[in-house]
């Protein structure tokens, strides 16, 4: 469980985030929703530890802890919302990067990432180029790329909006399924029939700070 206690965060004189508590519980699924610059995504990379929150407290499973120090644990892995596939890889490659980098063998990384692509459907597409594939296929490989590294939680920040809207549904079943696996999971959403379909809870993030529903 992580959980956040009066997060706060603002940009030159503006505040976007204000005394911001909420609690991401263990193999749930989190949307968090809310208008266009509310704050969604800073509150997305505050969690990930790749924007500094100005105030608040961070606990993980109830100890005290900062985003930087999860993000070093390889606590926390991010669905970005363009995917961010690198273009040069392969889809194989495009997983098994971090996980050599971070010093898991060659063969054993390989194996790991043709597992993950079994489980999302793209067994086919190994040594597919990421320009190549659908926009449904490269959001399944940012997906297994997030899983590669063994997260405890997963963000992803608007999962549908770079999607077909036809492709709404297998991504919210997508989810479910990673969710069924054990998986937390953060969703970022401006969409809320998407956010229905996947989410335990849901938090809005307004002007000056969020409510939980
Ligand atoms: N690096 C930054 N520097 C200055 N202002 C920023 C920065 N990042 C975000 N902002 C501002 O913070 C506010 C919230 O932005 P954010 O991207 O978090 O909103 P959002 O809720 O994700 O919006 P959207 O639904 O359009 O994606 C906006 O006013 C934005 O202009
Ligand atoms: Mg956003």
């Amino acid at each position: 469980m992580l959980e956040l206690k009066n997060v706060s965060k603002r940009f030159n004189d503006q505040v976007i985030l204000d005394n911001l508590s909420l609690t991401i519980a263990d193999q749930k699924t989190l949307a968090i929703v809310g208008p266009s610059g509310a704050g969604k995504t800073t509150l997305l990379r505050i969690i990930a530890g790749l924007t500094p929150a100005d105030a608040g407290e961070f606990l993980w499973n109830g100890q005290p802890t900062t985003p930087a120090h999860l993000r070093k644990d390889g606590v926390i892995g991010v669905v970005f919302q363009g995917f961010e596939l690198f273009p040069n890889l392969t889809v194989l490659k495009n997983i098994t990067l971090a996980p050599t980098l971070q010093g898991q063998g060659a063969a054993e990384a390989a194996k790991a990432a043709r597992d993950l692509l079994d489980r999302l459907d793209l067994a086919d597409q190994a040594d597919a180029y990421p320009f190549s594939l659908s926009g449904g296929q490269k959001q399944r490989v940012a997906i297994a790329r997030a899983l590669a590294l063994n997260p405890q939680i997963l963000l992803y920040d608007e999962p549908t909006s770079a999607l077909d809207p036809n492709l709404r549904q297998s991504v919210a079943n997508l989810i479910n399924r990673v969710k069924e696996q054990g998986m937390t999971q953060v969703v970022v959403t401006h969409d809320m029939g998407f956010a229905e379909s996947v989410a335990d809870t849901t938090f809005t993030v307004a002007k000056f700070g969020g409510d939980a529903q």
